[in-house]
C-alpha cells in the first residue's frame, strides 16, 4: 500500500472502549462542504476520538459524480432458505465515532450531529461499548479470527489500481439478541452454535465443528483464497433490548455477501447459521469509506 492511500483515521485503532454509530439521510440540497466541515471541526477539537465517515451508493454518486467504486451498491433485503430475512435499511451517510473514553466519544457525537443538523436526518443513533475480553453479550469472545497487523489492510482496504483504492467497502448490521433463549442452551450447545469454546475461545475441530456453526458459515475460501474481512463490531443496548452492532470492512463486497448468503442457507449446501435462531438482524447497509485523500478531494 503506497503512502498516498491512507485510510481514514481509526480504521486500525483497536480496541476502543466506546463507539458510536450514526446513520443519516441527507437532505436533497446537502453538499459535500457541509459534511467535510462538520468532520474536520470535530476531528480538530476531539483529537482523542476517531471519526470516520462513509457513504451509501446513491449519496456517493451525488457527492462525487466523477467516479464510483466498482462494487458499491445499496444493500437490498436478503431472504434466507432458513426462513429468516435480513432487512435493508440503506441510508446516505454513516459516521463511525470511537475511542477510549465514553464521555469524549459522546462529545464528538454531539458536535458531529449539531454540525449535520441542517443537512441530514439521523435515523440510527447507537452507542456501543467494549465488554470484558472483547466478549459479545452472548459471552463469546468476538473478533478472534480477525486478520492481524498488515493483513488487516489486505482484508479491509481496496487495493491500488482499483477505483477507490485506499478506501473500504463497509457493512453495518444491527442485531438484536434473544439472550433468554440462548442462555437456556447448555454451554456445549452454545459452543456448537458459535463454533468455538466459550471460556477458552478455542475453535472446534474436525467432527466437533458443526457445519451450521457461525464460524463454519463465515470462514469461507473461494478458489483457495480466504474471504477475510476485518470486523470492528461492538455490543450495544440496555436491559430490554441489546445485541451486536456488526461492523465490517472489506476490499470487495463479495467477501461480505458470500458470508451473509451462507448464514442464510442460500449457498447450496443445505446448511445455515444457527446463530440466527438467537439473534435477529434489524438493519443492514453497505457503505463506501473513502481514503483520507479521496475524502479531502470532495471539498
Ligand atoms: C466469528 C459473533 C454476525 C462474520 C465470530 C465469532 C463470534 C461472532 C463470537 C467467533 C470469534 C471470532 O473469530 O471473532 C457474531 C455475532 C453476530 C455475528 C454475535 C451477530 C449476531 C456476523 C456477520 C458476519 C460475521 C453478519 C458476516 C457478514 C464473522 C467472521 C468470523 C466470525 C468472518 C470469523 C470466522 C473465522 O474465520 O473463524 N462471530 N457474529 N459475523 N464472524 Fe461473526
Ligand atoms: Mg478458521
Amino acid at each position: 500500500h503506497s503512502q498516498s492511500l491512507i485510510p481514514q483515521p481509526g480504521l486500525l485503532a483497536e480496541p476502543g472502549r466506546s463507539a458510536h454509530y450514526l446513520e443519516m439521510n441527507l437532505h436533497p440540497d446537502a453538499d459535500t462542504a457541509e459534511i467535510c466541515t462538520a468532520l474536520d471541526r470535530a476531528r480538530q477539537s476531539r483529537p482523542e476520538v476517531y471519526i470516520a465517515v462513509a457513504f451509501g451508493a446513491d449519496a456517493w454518486q451525488r457527492l462525487q459524480p466523477a467516479w464510483h467504486p466498482a462494487d458499491l451498491q445499496s444493500f437490498g433485503e436478503l431472504r434466507g432458505n432458513n426462513g429468516y430475512t435480513m432487512p435493508a435499511t440503506q441510508r446516505d451517510v454513516f459516521f463511525w465515532i470511537h475511542g477510549e473514553d465514553q464521555g469524549e466519544v459522546m462529545n464528538a457525537v454531539l458536535q458531529v450531529h449539531e454540525a449535520m443538523r441542517d443537512v441530514a436526518a439521523t435515523l440510527l443513533d447507537l452507542n456501543g461499548f467494549k465488554n470484558r475480553e472483547a466478549r459479545d453479550l452472548t459471552g463469546f469472545v468476538d473478533g478472534t479470527a480477525n486478520p492481524k497487523g498488515d493483513k488487516r489492510l489486505d482484508a479491509a482496504v481496496i487495493p491500488e489500481g482499483e477505483t477507490g483504492a485506499g478506501g473500504s467497502y463497509v457493512f453495518s448490521q444491527k442485531w438484536r439478541h434473544h439472550l433468554q433463549a440462548f442462555n437456556q442452551l447448555s454451554v456445549h450447545e452454545q459452543e456448537q452454535v458459535i463454533g468455538r469454546t466459550k471460556q477458552d475461545n478455542v475453535e472446534l475441530e474436525g467432527d466437533a465443528m458443526p457445519p451450521t456453526s457461525h464460524v463454519s458459515r463465515t470462514d469461507v475460501k473461494i478458489d483457495g483464497v480466504g474471504q477475510k474481512i476485518y470486523r470492528r463490531s461492538t455490543p450495544y443496548g440496555g436491559a430490554e433490548e441489546h445485541g451486536l452492532y456488526f461492523l465490517a470492512f472489506a476490499c470487495n463486497l463479495r467477501r461480505i455477501s458470500v458470508q451473509l448468503e451462507r448464514m442464510l442457507g442460500n449457498s447450496g449446501d443445505g446448511y445455515s447459521d444457527h446463530l440466527m435462531k438467537y439473534s435477529t438482524a434489524l438493519t443492514g447497509a453497505y457503505w463506501f469509506m473513502p481514503s483520507q485523500s479521496d475524502l479531502n478531494a470532495l471539498l
